[in-house]
């Protein structure tokens, strides 16, 4: 199975177009040893020909045109991604859609109810792409068998249900719904080796904690350091579990979970905001990282199981 991250950056990208933290700040003024991120998605394969797209992220042209084997020039219009599967409503994870509305079939979408729900009703994408390629919608199983992508042999996908949040604009942001998130163990059916990725994760929960031991590789959210990143920022009022997403510090946070996985089990953190000391690769915090054998995404990585 081969992994493409197209997009390791959280909801914003690195930089962000309105930010001057030390982070966006310092890139810009290349005074930092970072490197600039687009927003969250993944891209998986079998044969590297036929690819399932996770997540559709603003930045997908930019990705594409990165990552040449999803444009492999067979005929006048083609592409390689046969289907993509959306982890949630969110607008750094789906708006990206629009932008492959050229597609010359309907794209074939695999989402959770309450996410095509989302996707029809408070950012109702699926209705405007009525008007250009349409979608052909399936129902993403959250059932412990697991399903299959036609066109996409060799790999097997389930979907957990994740305690994270809903978008801002959906019907029923404070009411969540089984299937809000999803995080997706793939597996691939020659060697039984799996990637974990869930790049919103707020809350640990044992069905969530199995799945990930289970893995070779997981791949999670990276989103913030620290519980109040944000608020100490001033950039928001919002705690980061209030966002969907566990920190990587403190009791009960991402590194104490990753420190618990069996040895061998590879350990990455995806859906990094751009406030998070994580990107400068020359700080304190990488290096905490690195003495826990966690890695940083970014854009261009490949991970093959
Ligand atoms: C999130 O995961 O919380 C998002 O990145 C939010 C967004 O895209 O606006
Ligand atoms: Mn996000
Ligand atoms: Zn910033």
């Amino acid at each position: 199975m081969y992994c493409q991250v197209l997009g390791s950056a959280a909801g914003g990208g690195f930089p962000q177009w309105n930010c001057n933290c030390p982070n966006c700040d310092g890139l810009r003024r290349g005074s930092i040893r970072a490197s600039a991120r687009t927003q969250s998605s993944i891209t998986v394969s079998d044969d590297r020909l036929n690819w399932v797209l996770i997540n559709a992220s603003p930045d997908v042209l930019q990705q594409i045109r990165n990552f040449p084997p999803l444009q492999p020039g067979r005929s006048l219009r083609d592409t390689g991604i046969r289907a993509i599967v959306l982890m949630d409503a969110q607008v750094d994870h789906t708006t990206g859609l629009f932008m492959l509305r050229e597609h010359r079939e309907p794209l074939q979408i695999w989402c959770t109810e309450p996410v095509r729900e989302d996707l029809t009703r408070g950012n109702p994408i699926f209705n405007l792409l009525e008007h250009y390629c349409r979608v052909s919608w399936n129902s993403l199983p959250l059932r412990a068998e697991g399903f299959e992508i036609p066109g996409v042999a060799g790999l097997r996908f389930t979907a957990l249900p994740l305690s994270s949040k809903a978008p801002p604009y959906s019907p029923h942001r404070d009411d969540p719904q089984p299937g809000d998130n999803v995080g997706l163990l793939i597996t691939n059916a020659r060697n039984d080796k799996r990637l974990f990725y869930a790049p919103g994760l707020g809350r640990m929960e044992p069905h969530v904690w199995q799945a990930m031991q289970q893995a070779d590789c997981v791949l999670v959210d990276g989103t913030l350091w620290t519980e109040d990143e944000m608020i100490r920022l001033g950039a928001s009022s919002k705690l980061s579990r209030d966002m969907g997403h566990l920190p990587q510090t403190g009791p009960g946070g991402m590194i104490e979970w990753l420190d618990q996985l069996p040895k061998p089990t590879r350990r990455v953190l995806i859906h990094i905001n751009n406030t998070n000391r994580i990107l400068d690769e020359d700080s304190e915090e990488r290096e905490v990282l690195a003495s826990h054998a966690i890695e940083v995404a970014y854009d261009g990585l490949c991970i093959e199981l």
